[in-house]
């Protein structure tokens, strides 16, 4: 890893040439991170409709990740600044502290009919559950190949809801192991192919027949555990820090617009790694925040507290439906790379190195705001940001940033009167 030192100073080119030698990439992958739409216009012809072009976002990679003893290179795909370095930042606290400890459950995704007009709901139940062999075979009928691969439906469940007018509606969840896919398309197959027979044993009718996005049975768990000291700032002791931490974890636990913006600090991580790898981030995001309002009312998805010897202990446990192989990872050529990158070998793994950046994520920026705030760590970003706005080109970019922050007139209209005044003294 200590060609990556500094990398944060080293140009494009140099960074891809440090990355190229890291993680093996032959010519054609090289080009792929030089050209600004690595997915080939062709390519996303086909999976969209309507295709008019290709919309890119920067790709960069955070630093100092270690989870399991295993160390990351972690590739991220995100327009907001500050993410990355905090990211790096924040892996590089928690690496001195011994690193993220991650676990996975097994991986089972669920599948959701939901059937209506049931005259007899007790009795539809007990048939549903007698004939619960016969109904896991009919759905692995509609995916042999899914079984062939180890996976396949392996339970089905029986769950009763009230809805306003306190009519019982009668769900029935099929469980199925995706193995390393996703596995949507296969779960909403097997649902459709198994409605008939639901219908016949409850003699209602077949409306929903899709899979859940709360896949509560497929989830990561990541946690760290920081010394006092490594808190320690300038000015304030670690314990200090530590408790402001948790105190700020405790405002997110009793205030919902607190918890709402704990979590979108998470889910920064989350997503840019998510989008990096070709994923459902939509997918994340919904699972992510229905498990935070899992009993009822919105949490923050993190916790933070102190151990017996004092020490900072942050954990965090969200549904993680991400997919190793099939979907878009076959097709883009960032998301095959950024598995490479990452030396990433399953899904469990890829599922808990996103949670691990989450948390990471959310160290770093409640750290920040305890201490320093948000602002100061964001300003020569969110400066170069506004120069670009305003229209300075390539080579303006940094001289403007700079005027910005100097002048600490971090707004648009100054930003296009200094470029004014470059441009006039040509
Ligand atoms: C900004 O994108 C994310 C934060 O607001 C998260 C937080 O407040 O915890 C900094």
């Amino acid at each position: 890893m200590e060609a990556f030192d500094k990398f944060y100073k080293k140009t494009v080119e140099e960074r891809r040439a440090v990355l190229a030698e890291y993680a093996n990439l032959n010519e054609e992958e090289q080009a792929f991170l030089a050209s600004t739409g690595a997915l080939s216009l062709d390519k996303a012809n086909h999976m969209i409709e309507n295709t008019v072009g290709i919309y890119s976002l920067p790709l960069g990679l955070g630093m100092n990740m270690l989870l399991n003893e295993k160390k990351y290179v972690v590739p991220m795909a995100m327009e907001e600044p500050s993410v990355v370095a905090a990211q790096s930042s924040g892996a590089k606290l928690i690496a001195q502290n011994g690193g993220m400890k991650g676990t996975a459950t097994d991986r089972k995704m669920i599948g959701q009919v939901e059937l209506i007009n049931v005259p007899d709901v007790h009795v539809a139940k007990e048939k549903v559950i007698a004939s619960r062999e016969k109904l896991i075979a009919i759905a692995n009928g509609a995916h042999p190949s899914l079984q062939k691969r180890g996976g396949g439906a392996v339970d089905l469940q029986v769950r009763t809801a009230k809805t306003v007018s306190e009519e019982t509606l009668f769900i029935v969840h099929l469980l199925v192991d995706t193995k390393e896919a996703m596995g949507a398309n296969m779960v909403n197959t097997m649902v459709e192919t198994l409605a008939p027979e639901l219908e016949i044993l409850t003699d209602g009718t077949a409306n929903m027949r899709i899979l859940s996005n709360l896949v509560d049975e497929a989830t990561a768990t990541v946690t760290c555990r920081l010394s006092p000291l490594s808190l320690a700032t300038k000015t304030q002791s670690g314990e200090w820090v530590r408790d402001r931490i948790i105190a700020a974890y405790e405002f997110a636990d009793a205030d919902i617009y607190r918890a709402a913006t704990h979590n979108k600090g998470i889910m920064n991580g989350i997503d840019a790694v998510i989008m990096a790898f070709g994923n459902d981030w939509r997918a994340v995001e919904a699972a992510s925040h229905a498990y935070a309002a899992r009993t009822g009312s919105y949490k923050p998805m993190s916790k933070w507290s102190k151990d017996r010897q004092g020490y900072l202990v942050g954990e965090l446990t969200l549904p993680m439906p991400v997919a190793f192989v099939g979907g878009s990872i076959g097709i883009h050529p960032i998301a095959s790379l950024s598995k490479k990158i990452a030396r990433v070998e399953s899904a469990k793994e890829l599922a808990m190195l996103v949670c691990a950046v989450g948390l990471t994520q959310n160290l770093a920026a409640l750290k920040a705001l305890v201490t320093e705030g948000i602002q100061r760590g964001h300003m020569s970003l969110q400066a170069k940001s506004l120069a670009m706005t305003a229209g300075a080109n390539a080579h303006e970019i940094e001289q403007v940033a700079q005027f910005l922050q100097e002048s600490k007139q971090l707004n648009v209209m100054a930003a296009k009167a200094y470029i004014a005044t470059l441009r006039s003294k040509k």
